[in-house]
This record gives structure tokens, sequence and C-alpha cells, in this order.
């Protein structure tokens, strides 16, 4: 990826060779701005008072104004920050997407960012280079003509902001790692396959000098896990269940949790198995199915370079769902690796096989705490939407930690109830359960329930991202396509609990 620098200026934007200025608006009611903030700022009364008034510009959040071609400054950006007693780290994340985006569409190569005194604030500053680094993110491998525009922002100036490095990097690292998340999973399905994702664990390893365990279908069948075999058996490409495992130098005794699993549902592909995907059911999206395990190797590459004091292990169970001769039938019964029973009584219902053989492995590890991810249930789109993802609990502890870092991260998450008398929907005649729940709702309670019996004791918390995973339309920050959802609350989580 080719990020725009940040430079940090003291004084006067009129001291660097510019080509465009971006400004944040507050909001002082519905109808008007709060710009006395500006009112020192040199281009106030020849140019943005106009420009507020031409525009009828209210700084109301996610709105922005440009103009181009304006005597003696040439390029003005506007953008809304909202009321000023509400701002926040998400509303200057966005703001900061709009004015890179607002950039591109002005074919500006630099930027003074004029955010009053906002971005002095350690946080603010990260979430602003966050913004940026996140919108600057192009995919155009899969592209035979590059497009030069996409690329033309290559400096941001901080106007009035203390000069902090290590916030730029820190935001760097993080972006590196939600960056890859979103390759991963943009990256069509007969790219991104388990063993492509098992390279990729290879070359973060590598790079950050994480141990890695690679489990071939022999080892995973030692290990009993006929849960995650049952979903590999169908398809051609080699299953591939990664572990790589981040170990610092010492932990930090004070926090609770000091060593941690992270788990992601890696199907490169779900057709549904023989319970094929047909309808409705979007086959075509099913690449996005391991966005799960994308989010924990973007995790493991923004925390290889972070170096937190935790361990954390990378877990990835990595498959395709198809059909051929040996695939799964409705109606097998398989055995997991905690010894427990499965009726398959639909083999679309496949993320969370994969997910109970490596629950099972993640807290033989002896963790603290187990946090996994999955694109799980389609019942959580129509519960939350796509713009929240639910979350599973044991530990209150776990559950709220991570509810807590949301809000930093602008990744939204809502808790959900392990509802456990759902369960007896799940009961099977010939099995100890079945892998499916009742017809008549909850689908993704009753998925949460089916994975809590693969925990014994450890805390552990699921995240069901089917509908924040993927994007259809570009939004502030974000491309049309992968969103990396999960990598910044992880990294934020791990770093504050
Ligand atoms: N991968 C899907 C869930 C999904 C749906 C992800 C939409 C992203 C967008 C999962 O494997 C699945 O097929 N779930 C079934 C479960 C059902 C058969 C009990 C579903 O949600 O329909
Ligand atoms: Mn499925
Ligand atoms: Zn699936």
């Amino acid at each position: 990826m080719q990020y725009p620098e940040f430079q940090f200026l003291s004084s006067q934007a009129s001291q660097v060779a510019h080509s465009c200025y971006a400004f944040g608006i507050f909001e002082k009611n519905h109808t008007t701005p709060e710009a006395s903030h500006l009112t020192d700022e040199p281009l106030y009364h020849d140019v943005l008072l106009p420009l507020i008034k031409e525009s009828q510009f209210t700084g109301q959040q996610g709105t922005i104004a440009t103009a181009n071609g304006l005597p003696t400054v040439g390029k003005v950006i506007l953008v809304g920050l909202g009321k000023q007693e509400a701002i926040g780290e998400e509303a200057i994340r966005q703001a900061a997407g709009m004015v890179y985006n607002a950039c591109i569409k002005l074919y500006s190569p630099s930027v003074v960012v004029h955010f009053n005194t906002l971005l002095n604030d350690t946080t603010h500053l990260k979430a602003f280079a966050e913004g940026i680094l996140l919108a600057a993110y192009v995919d155009e491998r899969f592209k035979s003509q590059k497009d030069t525009k996409t690329t033309y922002l290559k400096k941001v100036y901080l106007l009035n902001a203390k000069a902090d490095d290590q916030t730029i990097q820190l935001a760097q690292k993080i972006a590196t790692g939600v960056n890859l998340a979103r390759d991963l999973v943009n990256a069509p399905p007969n790219y991104a396959t388990p063993s492509m994702l098992a390279q990729t664990a290879t070359e973060l390893a590598q790079k950050h000098h994480l141990a890695l365990n690679i489990l071939e279908k022999e080892d995973c069948a030692k290990l009993g896990m006929g849960a995650y075999l049952s979903v590999t058996q169908g398809s051609n490409a080699v299953p591939k269940f990664i572990h790589l495992c981040y170990k610092p130098k010492s932990l930090d005794a004070q926090s609770p949790f000091q060593k941690i699993a992270l788990i992601g549902k890696g199907v490169t592909f779900d057709s549904g198995g023989l319970n094929l995907k047909i309808g409705n059911a979007q086959i075509e999206l099913m690449k996005c199915d391991m966005a799960g395990a994308a989010a924990v190797l973007g995790a493991a590459e923004a925390i290889g370079a972070i170096q937190p004091r935790k361990e954390v292990h990378f877990i990835i169970p990595a498959t395709e769902n198809m059909i051929n001769g040996s695939a799964t039938k409705p109606g097998d019964v398989v055995t997991a690796s905690n010894g427990k029973k499965i009726e398959i009584d639909n083999t679309d219902a496949e993320g969370r096989l994969i997910l109970a053989d490596a629950l099972v492995y993640a807290e033989k590890l002896g963790v603290d705490a187990m946090v996994d991810l999955a694109t799980l249930t389609g019942a959580m789109v129509t519960a939350l939407g796509t713009h929240m993802s639910g979350i599973f609990g044991t530990d209150p502890q776990l559950t709220n930690s991570l509810m807590a870092a949301s809000p930093r991260t602008g990744e939204k998450i809502w808790q959900m109830p392990l509802e456990a008398s759902y369960f007896k929907s799940m009961q099977s005649i010939v099995a100890d359960m079945r892998n499916t729940g009742s017809k008549k709702g909850a689908g993704s309670i009753t998925a949460a329930l089916f994975l809590k019996e693969f925990v014994e004791k450890t805390a552990w918390a699921h995240l069901d991202i089917a509908g924040t995973a993927w994007k259809e339309q570009p939004w502030c920050y974000h491309h049309a396509g992968a969103t990396g959802f999960g990598v910044r609350l992880l990294v934020d989580w791990l770093l504050n609990s």
C-alpha cells in the first residue's frame, strides 16, 4: 500500500507549499456551524465564511463541502465534526476518511489539516491517522489497468497538533493489519485458499518472529478433529489448521487476561455443501466466509508490530465447504475432538463445526481467554444488520472489556443472549446434538450455544461478524468490499485491558 506521509506543522499553514486546506467545523445547532475557533485563520474572512454561507454548511457530522480554484488558496474542504461536546475518536476517523476521499476527487497531492486543537489529543490523532490510512486502501491486484488517481494524496500536514510520531506509527501498524484483512477477504476464492492463508501466516511468522504450527489433515485426524475434518472432506483444496503465536519477553501482570487465543472462522468458500446455497443465499458473496480468519491474521500483523505484553495465539481452522463424492451428507454423525457426537443436520451450518474443534484446541493451550470471530449466521444480519456485530460471552469481565473497546475503535458490537433454553431445539435422536436449531428463529443464538458446548471453563467470547465483514457501498474510510472488521477492536482490547 502507498500510504500518505504525515507531517506536523507548528504555525501557519501558509509556510508550506500547499495545494489544499481541510477545515474541521463543529455544529452549533441544526442550522448553523460553529467556526469561531477559526477566526484567527487568515483565510477566515475571505474564503471560509463565504464558502460556509454559499454551501449552507452546518457542520453536521458526515457532511462535507469542497471548493476548487479559489483565489490565493486553491482548494478548500470543509468537513462536519458534529457537536463539539460529543466529539470522539470515531467522528474524527470518519471525518479523516472523508477528507482523504475529497483530496482524491480534487486531485490534491497534499493537504493542510486544521481541526482546531483536536489533534493535540493522542487518541484523536490516532483516530485521524487511522481514518486517512484506511481510506488510502486500494486493491488493484486483479486489475490490468492501474488507476493513478487513487494514490494521488502524498502528504498530510497537521496544523496545531503536537508532534507525536509514535502515535502515527501506532495508527500505521493498526491500519496495516486492517488492510491485510481486507486484502485477504477481497481476494477471489481461487486465490484465497486455505493454503494461501497458511502462506500468509508463514510470512507473518517470519516478519514478526512468531511461532508457527500448521496442522495438516493427518495431524488434525490424530487430534480427533472429526467436526472440522467433516467440513473439509468435500473439497479438493488442502485444508490447513493454522496456529501462530506471539510471546512477549514479559507478561502484563496487572491484566486479567494475559494469555489469549484469537480464533477465526476460515471457510475460504462456503457453497453450503450438499445443502447448497440457492435462491437468495448469495453464494457469490461467500468468499467472505473467511473474514474471521482474516481479522485474526490482521490482528497478528498489528500485534507482531506493536509487541504488547500479552501472549497471543492466533488460530485458524481453514477449509472450503464444497461438494464432491466424499462430501458430508445431511444425517452424518461426526465426533469432535472433545468426544461429543454431532448429527450434521445441515451442511451449510459448517462454521460452528470447524470452530468447535478450534475451541477445544485453544482451550488445551491453557489461555485465560478465548475470542472467536466468525461470519457465522445470516440470522445475525437479520438481527443487527450490517453496522453492528453481535457479541456472545460466558464471562462478564471479558465481554465488558471487549464492549469497552468498541466505541473507541468505531467497530460497533451489541451483546446478545446465550439463552440456554433454545439449546433444546438442537437435540438429536441419534447423537449428542444436531448442528442446527429450530427453524423458528434465534439462529445466531443457537449457533453460539452450539459453540459453547466446546468450551469447558475458559472465559470465552464469540463475535458473529456476518453482517459487518462486507460493505456493498463505499462509506467514509471504507471502500466497497471487505471492511477488515475486528482488527481494530481486537488490537484496542489487547492494548487496553
Ligand atoms: N457463512 C454462512 C453465514 C453467512 C450468511 C455469512 C450471510 C455472511 C453472510 C454460514 O455458514 C451459514 O450458511 N449459516 C446458515 C446456518 C443455517 C444453515 C443454520 C445460515 O445462516 O443460513
Ligand atoms: Mn454455511
Ligand atoms: Zn459459512
